[in-house]
């Protein structure tokens, strides 16, 4: 096998890497977004939302297995990016005097051409994130008709006690803007990469996917906003 053709595929590896664990991180969104909702139902408040997560959590090792999992993809699909990005970039010697959008039915756009930087945020985002709620205070709490009525951990009340931040508030605002952007472009283009596309097929997963990341990220920003103006 020459140069050329095992550069080429390993380019095209590198699509499939990154178009497959995107798409299984968007779903996984799609899950913890649902899974989120029980945030807003339950009497008293929390108690949904306290007995989901145990629920999760009693899985014991396999819920572990699928965070190292979670972790896994999330490792792969950004080292990817960042390693085929510093490829291109260093391949492209002559770096153009002029970079401007294209027109017509070209689909260079913003969110596009800053797949990288909104990446790298919203990475420092779930670094963050993961700090706060998952690794973050450990509150008790009992439910008598839950658990024989041993205690479970109160994640509601860790939630809902960061929502009260305002700066806490405009950093995710911040991020779902990006994570908007990101799912926006990152979706449709993970068909490209699969080589699944074709005219009409190409034209309506690029039409709902700046909708689903849009009501996506709304979905998430919708929870501190609301959190923090009833508090
Ligand atoms: C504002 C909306 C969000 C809320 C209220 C929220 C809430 C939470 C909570 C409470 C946990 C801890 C779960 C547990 O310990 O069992 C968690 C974990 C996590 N969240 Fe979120 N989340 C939000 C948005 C997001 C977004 C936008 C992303 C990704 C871009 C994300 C990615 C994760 C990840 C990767 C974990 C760790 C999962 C695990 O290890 O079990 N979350 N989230």
């Amino acid at each position: 096998m020459n140069q050329i053709s095992f550069l080429k595929i390993s380019s095209v590896l590198k699509k499939i890497i990154i178009a497959v664990t995107g798409l299984s991180l968007f779903l996984f969104l799609i899950i913890h977004l649902l899974g989120n909702i029980t945030l807003f139902t339950g009497n008293p408040p929390g108690k949904d939302f306290n007995q989901y997560a145990h629920f999760l959590e009693s899985f014991g090792i396999l819920f572990t297995i699928a965070e190292l999992g979670l972790l896994g993809f999330f490792l792969l699909h950004i080292s990817t990016a960042l390693y085929s990005n510093f490829i291109n970039t260093s391949a492209r010697v002559n770096r153009y005097a002029v970079s401007s959008f294209a027109g017509g039915k070209s689909k260079k756009t913003y969110a596009s051409q800053s797949m990288v930087i909104t990446g790298v945020v919203i990475m420092i985002f779930l670094i963050w994130h993961v700090l706060q709620f998952r690794l973050g205070i450990y509150y008790d709490t009992t439910y008598l008709d839950f658990n024989n009525g041993q205690p479970i951990r109160d994640l509601y009340k860790n939630v809902t006690e960061e929502f009260t931040n305002l700066w806490v508030v405009a950093g995710y605002t911040v991020a779902m803007t990006l994570l908007s952007l990101h799912l926006g472009h990152g979706f449709w283009s993970s068909f490209q990469s699969l080589g699944i596309y074709g005219k009409s097929f190409t034209r309506i997963t690029y039409s709902i996917s700046y909708l689903l990341g849009t009501i996506i990220s709304i979905g998430f920003l919708f929870i501190p906003i609301y959190i923090y103006s009833i508090n």
